[in-house]
Parts: C-alpha cells; structure tokens; sequence
C-alpha cells in the first residue's frame, strides 16, 4: 500500500479522474462484504462473509451479534478482495463507497467507519450508497469471465425483493427513480422467512421454501393474492396468516410430513410469485420499459426469475437479473451504485454517520 498521508495530517484528496476502480464495503445486514469493480460494471474482487450459519440457531439475526461479527470479519474480507483485485497502489482506487443505510445501525457503524479510515489515510473521497440503490446496480455488474453485455436500458422497471423491503420503480435515467409502489405491511423475503419458520425449514426460509416447493407432488394448494386494487402496491400478511392456518389445519396439532411441507411451500411460493411478476409486467407495460431490472434476495428465487422472464418476453423486452449470489447482499452492486454516484459528484464527509431507515427516495 503506497501513498501515504503528508505530513501534517492535512487531509490530501488526489485528483479522481479516470480509473473507474471503486472500493466497496457493504455490513448493512448479516454478510461483512468488500468487492472492487471497474466502470460501475466489472467485478475485480468481491468477497462476502456470511453470517447466514451463525444466525441459523437463533433462527433470525440477533443485530449485536451482527454487529461483532462484521468487527471480526471486515479486514480479513478487505484483505482478501485487495489482493484478489491485484491493488496495491492506492492512487488507482477512484473513490471508496460504502453503504450508509437502511440496515442495522450497528452493522452499518462498523463498514461506515473502516471505509472513512480507508478514505482519510488514502486521500481518497468517500461515496455513501443506499443499499437499496445497490441492490438495483445489482444488473449492471459484469464477472471477469463473462461475455460483454450491454447495459440496462432507459427507461426500465425495477422490482427489489429482499428480506426488508419489496417495491417496484422506474428509472428513466441514472439514478433517478419514480416510485411505484411498495409492501404495505411484511416485506416478501420476510414473508418467505415467517412461512418457512413455520413450515419447521432452516433459516432463512426463502431457499429452503424454494427446494421444498420444488418437490411437491400435489399443486393444487391455491393461498389468496392480496391484488391491492390497481395499485403496485403489495400486503403479505394476510397470505402469512393464511399459511399459519392451513399450516395448523394440516398438522392437526402434529408435525407436518415432508410432502405436506413441499405442498404448503408450493402454494405460498406461488402465491408471492403471481403477485410480484403480475405487478411487475404489467408496470413494465404501462411505463414502456425498455427493460425489466430484478434485484433483492428473492430475486434468487428460481420460479420468481422465470415468471418475471415470462412476462418480460410477452412485452418484447430483456429481463436483467443478476446471478443469485449477486441478488443477496453483497460489496460489488454498491461498488457498481457507487461509482455512478462518485460520477454525478456524490461525496459524504469524515462525519458520515448510519441511517437505519434510509429511503431510497428523500
Ligand atoms: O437482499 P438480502 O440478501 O438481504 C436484505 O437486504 O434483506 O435478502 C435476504 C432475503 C431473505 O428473506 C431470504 O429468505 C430471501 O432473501 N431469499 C430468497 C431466496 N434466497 C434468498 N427468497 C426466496 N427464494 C430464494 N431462493
Ligand atoms: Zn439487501
């Protein structure tokens, strides 16, 4: 690590054009992640160390325990995608982005100070990224080894699917999004974990609700679709109490057995699913997109990606979905956000601080 701070402790910004390399830290959650991407689009490194086995006893993420892991975890992570991407000169780092919220405080504290640290002694500037933001940039990554692809084109529809937030919007250019609608009460990875939870499936219930609907033998279990009228709007919670009830009424007070499992599964998953690909085309018609963008840790979900695929080839367009490790949390999609930021000339100050409840639209 080359450049060093002059003497004097004056604070040296170096000049910022060209390279394109941003450094990103991303401990909103449960997963310490560090990643560097070129352009906004090519993947140099991204590391992610999950805390998904850890929270699995308690059945749900304990944030004090986040919070310590990332502590422990952070600057292995850093190491590893450092010299993964090969950087060694600090002056070829553009700008360091780092996820200011929403999230848990605690976890947000830990990546929002390192990265402040790595921008002060580098003299780099730091970038906040909203992680939902970072979510949606999801789509415009690129792996070192993949063929070219062209970028998501204006204007396009995004759905974000993840553990605390489920919304559609529109973005006719960078950055700029028009809100369309969003959950009303659960969030649907948060809905996907209560069910799965219930069901008796490991945490977190979105992938294990997702191989045990896989396996159902029956398909004929129908759970309601909360339509919300003709708004994009969205409710899970009814659908949630549906499933606790058929859930008691088919346990009888006893354990289900596994096909009863994979039929529940089954019908809760497509339950979400219709909703969300329906909503999803049917915005995507009426703005004209050019695309449809599909981010968030449900957006791993296999039947959510061919449904939505479904609805994108009715309309004649691309449906851009990144690869499922790329769908949940991760450094690189806030490197891709952070570097259109850094571009338009977004920059926080050393006082940066947490913000749990960030929108993405203020
Ligand atoms: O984006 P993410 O990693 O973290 C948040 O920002 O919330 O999303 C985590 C959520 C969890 O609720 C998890 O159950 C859900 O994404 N999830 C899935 C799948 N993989 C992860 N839900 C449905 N199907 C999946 N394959
Ligand atoms: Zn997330």
């Amino acid at each position: 690590m080359g450049r060093r701070r002059p003497d004097g402790g004056g604070r040296r910004v170096m000049s910022t054009e060209g390279t394109g390399l941003i450094l990103a830290v991303e401990t909103s959650c449960d997963e310490t992640a560090v990643a560097v991407v070129e352009q906004g689009r090519l993947i140099r490194a991204s590391v992610v160390a999950s805390q998904v086995a850890m929270h699995a006893s308690t059945g749900g993420i304990v944030p004090e325990v986040a919070a310590r892991a990332h502590l422990r975890w952070i600057v292995p992570v850093f190491e590893e995608a450092r010299s993964a991407a090969g950087i060694d000169d600090w002056s070829t780092i553009e700008a360091v982005a780092v996820t200011n919220g929403p999230g848990l405080a605690g976890s947000l504290l830990v990546g929002i100070n390192f990265a402040k640290t790595l921008a002060y002694v580098h003299g780099r500037p730091l970038v906040p990224v909203n992680h939902l933001e970072g979510h949606i940039y999801a789509a415009w990554l690129l792996d070192r080894d993949a063929p070219e692809r062209p970028a998501p084109p204006f204007p396009l529809v995004a759905l974000v699917v993840s553990g605390g937030h489920t919304f559609l919007v529109e973005m006719q250019d960078h950055l700029q999004y028009r809100f369309l609608g969003q959950t009303v009460d659960d969030a649907a990875g948060e809905a996907f974990d209560k069910v799965g939870r219930l069901l008796g499936l490991p945490y977190p219930g979105g992938p294990a609700i997702m191989k045990a609907a896989a396996g159902a033998r029956r398909r004929d279990v129908e759970f309601p679709r909360a339509w919300m009228g003709e708004s994009y709007d969205f409710s899970f919670s009814g659908l949630k109490t549906a499933a606790r009830r058929a859930i008691e009424a088919r346990g009888g007070g006893k354990a289900l057995d596994v096909d009863a499992v994979a039929e529940l599964a089954y019908g809760f998953q497509e339950s979400v699913v219709d909703v969300l690909a329906t909503k999803t085309g049917l915005a995507a018609e009426r703005s004209r997109a050019r695309a449809i963008v599909l981010g968030g840790g449900v957006a791993a979900n296999a039947v959510l990606r061919d449904r939505v695929a479904e609805r994108a080839a009715a309309l004649g367009i691309p449906l851009i979905v990144p690869r499922p490790a790329l769908c949940t949390d991760n450094a690189a999609m806030i490197g891709a956000a952070g570097f259109f930021r850094a571009r338009a000339g977004t920059r926080a100050s050393l006082d940066l601080d947490a913000r749990p409840s960030l929108p993405l639209v203020s």
